[in-house]
């Protein structure tokens, strides 16, 4: 099995920047990269904020944050990875992204490190495709907050070997996660069964079935769930939760998973749920 050191990541939204701060938590030297210099200094801040907020509540000491924030090292340089033994994508869900992307770091990286990608729905098989290094290629898919939620799937393309694989959950294992295997193919495990759900949300209130606050709270307290499907929309992010459904009833053409119109007319009107300050709910 591959000896995972130095990892990096690409993006540092909502995502790459919770798989960073987890990365650098546990012991990584991290590189994360973003396209400008505006969201690289606004997604190190957010995790700055995380690390500052636990030392306040007592979980670690400043002697921690400050070992952290040196492990993790910010960067508009893709070619910096160079030197990482595994990178992970955390970049928009929009496939030509994300073949630039893995063309670009199959020429950047040495041939035994590793390409993953944290996609929700996207084809990673297609990504692996255009590297020279289909076997190395694999998903691993976080969820929000990547830092607390324990699950990590592991995704395997057709293409992926079983050493990937192994490589990939003995990793996940050391950053305090539970890996779980899935085949590509769209939703793999969790969103193949969470985005029905969601969108059945959403077309009950379309349908005048229910208010917000009671379908909210009729999950909450009658299925015991955290946060009813409409306070997790917005925390997962109304464009994540489109495209994700979109994968997904691309790929089987059911009409279960179909978007219903309300999505998508939200995002086009840019509520994108609590990131952007309004979705079902209004955020300061
Ligand atoms: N870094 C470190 N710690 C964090 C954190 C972060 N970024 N965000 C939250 N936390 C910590 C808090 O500090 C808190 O720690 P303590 O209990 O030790 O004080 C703990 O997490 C719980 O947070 P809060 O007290 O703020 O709030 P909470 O108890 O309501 O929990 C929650 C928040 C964990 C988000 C919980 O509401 C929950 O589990 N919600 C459901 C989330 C979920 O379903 N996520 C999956 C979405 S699907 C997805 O992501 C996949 C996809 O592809 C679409």
């Amino acid at each position: 099995m591959a000896t995972i050191r130095k990892v990096g990541v690409v993006g540092c939204g909502l995502m790459g920047g919770g798989i960073a701060q987890t990365f650098a938590q546990s012991g990584y030297e991290t590189i994360v990269s973003e396209i400008n210099q505006e969201l690289l200094d606004k997604g190190l801040k957010r995790i700055y904020g995380a690390w500052d907020t636990m030392a306040q509540k007592g979980k670690i000491t400043q002697g921690q944050v400050d070992e952290y924030r040196a492990r993790l090292h910010g960067t508009l340089n893709r070619e910096e990875y160079a030197s990482c033994d595994l990178v992970i994508e955390a970049v928009v869900e929009k496939m030509e992204e994300k073949i630039k992307l893995f063309t670009a770091l199959d020429r950047i990286l040495g041939p035994d490190a590793l390409i993953l990608s944290n996609t929700s729905s996207l084809n990673i098989t297609q990504m692996g495709a255009v590297t020279r290094r289909p076997d190395k290629v694999a998903g691993m898919h976080f969820f929000n907050p990547a830092p607390v939620m324990k699950l990590v799937e592991v995704v395997q393309t057709i293409s992926t070997s079983q050493e990937t694989i192994e490589t990939v959950k003995e990793f996940a294992r050391s950053l305090g996660k539970s890996p779980v295997v899935a085949k590509d193919q769209a939703g793999f495990i969790v969103n193949f069964l969470l985005i029905p759900y969601l969108v059945a949300a959403i077309r009950m209130l379309e349908n005048g079935q229910a208010t917000r606050d009671d379908i909210d709270t009729g999950m909450k307290l009658g299925c015991g769930y955290p946060m009813g499907p409409f306070t997790l929309l917005d925390y997962v992010g109304l464009d994540t939760t489109l495209w994700a459904a979109e994968a997904i009833y691309d790929e089987f053409k059911d009409p279960f998973y179909a978007p219903p119109p309300l999505l998508r007319r939200m995002v086009q009107s840019g509520m994108l749920g609590k990131k952007s300050g309004k979705g079902f709910y209004t955020y300061e």
